[in-house]
């Protein structure tokens, strides 16, 4: 591809191109482990502040590329962040997570909420990408991220984080069509946010459907995947060219349906053998993670191999390097430092087919 050589390796890697290592990066690479995240945060103790303000969310961005240079920088934001756009209010508390205060459960509360208008109401997002692009250079990729229908709806419906789900899942199995309206109503204005967050700069854009592996397949079917098929349609639609990364925790179930969302990237987390999902997954896929966010508390010498393990069973090409999920609170960043070292010299220490 002309000028491809100026394009960063993790946006390569994403269109395809066989390099001779995979592209690593790892989501939640900014925040709570970072010791200069916590200084940070003990100056600005508003989530809300610290990801709105754009001069808080660049910085942020940037600690983890400034400490390890990963081939992707994500921007610090939520899957929340666009609700408060749409008419929904809610906050990060610490040690609680998320409040969405009064939760979205009646019909009326739904057809109130607005289509969100992105530069109306998160003005902060162009600047923060624009920064970034203009800070990493061709060095690394900027990733945008929305969260998709499903999670963003169980959210909304819960007010906060849940083990069960049970009042979304009340909804789901008695009253459907009122679930269907607000995740019709979310797919619109997700799209627009994803659209929007090209348009700034992002390069790829991940799609977290955290909460769809709560979902069994069948009720994947008609929940989950429709919603995420739109939300890709529309960014293809405008935007052919850009990677889409679809993620689900505990996917293994549910390979191939993800497949089915239209997404470019598979991103897996590690209760699958990375050989395993390579050979279920069709072949244009390509697949992001896998390693367990645990193996981070581990010594170098299990760290080191695990990262030779997942990279040999992706194979060449089509693989991209990350974590199962995002790193934990707590994490010796010594350790992330040590595998972004190895990560980056992997075609180096194995031979790669
Ligand atoms: O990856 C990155 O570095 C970008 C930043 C990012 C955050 N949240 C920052 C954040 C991303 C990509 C997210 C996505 C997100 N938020 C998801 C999908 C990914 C996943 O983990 O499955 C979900 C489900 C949320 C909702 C959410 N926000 C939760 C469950 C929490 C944790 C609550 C807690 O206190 O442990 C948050 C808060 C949040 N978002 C934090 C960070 C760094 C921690 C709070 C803090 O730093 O003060």
């Amino acid at each position: 591809m002309k000028g491809a050589d100026n394009m960063p390796y993790l946006l390569r890697a994403a269109r395809g191109e066989i390099l001779d290592r995979p592209p690593v990066w790892m989501m939640r690479q900014a925040g709570r482990y970072m010791k200069v995240y916590r200084d940070l945060r003990d100056r600005y103790p508003s989530f809300r502040e610290r990801s709105e303000n754009p001069n808080l969310a660049i910085e942020i961005s940037l600690q983890p590329w400034h400490a390890f240079q990963p081939d992707g920088v994500i921007m610090f934001s939520d899957i929340l962040t666009p609700l408060s756009g749409m008419g929904v209010s809610f906050d990060i508390i610490p040690n609680k997570g998320p409040v969405i205060s009064p939760a979205i459960r009646t019909l009326k509360q739904i057809e109130d909420l607005h289509d969100l208008e992105p530069e109306e109401s998160l003005p902060f997002v162009k600047t923060i990408l624009q920064s970034l692009r203009k800070e990493v250079g061709n060095q690394s990729t900027v990733l945008g991220f929305v969260g998709a229908p499903w999670t963003l709806a169980a959210y909304a419906i819960e007010g906060k984080s849940s083990k069960n789900y049970t009042i979304t899942k009340a909804m789901a199995f008695s009253e459907p069509e009122i679930l269907h309206r607000l995740l019709s109503k979310i797919t619109n204005s997700i799209a627009t946010y994803a659209c929007h967050q090209i348009a700034c700069g992002a390069q790829i854009i991940q799609l977290f459907d955290s909460w769809a592996g709560h979902l069994s397949p069948q009720d994947y079917e008609s929940f989950a995947l429709p919603y995420q098929q739109q939300v890709i349609h529309k960014i293809k639609k405008i935007y052919p060219d850009t990677p889409v990364i679809l993620y689900i925790n505990s996917s293994a179930g549910k390979l191939n349906q993800m497949e089915c969302s239209k997404a470019d990237i598979v991103s897996i987390d590690w209760t699958i053998d990375m050989a395993e999902a390579r050979q279920r997954l069709s072949n244009h896929i390509t697949i992001q993670g896998n390693i367990d966010p645990g193996i981070l508390f581990g010594s170098h010498k299990v760290i080191k191999e695990r990262i030779i393990d997942t990279v040999q069973k992706a194979g060449k090409g089509r693989h991209i390097l990350n974590l199962g999920h995002g790193v934990v609170v707590g994490t010796p960043e010594e350790n992330v430092r040590y595998f972004f070292e190895i990560a980056k010299q992997i075609d180096k220490l194995t031979t790669l087919t």
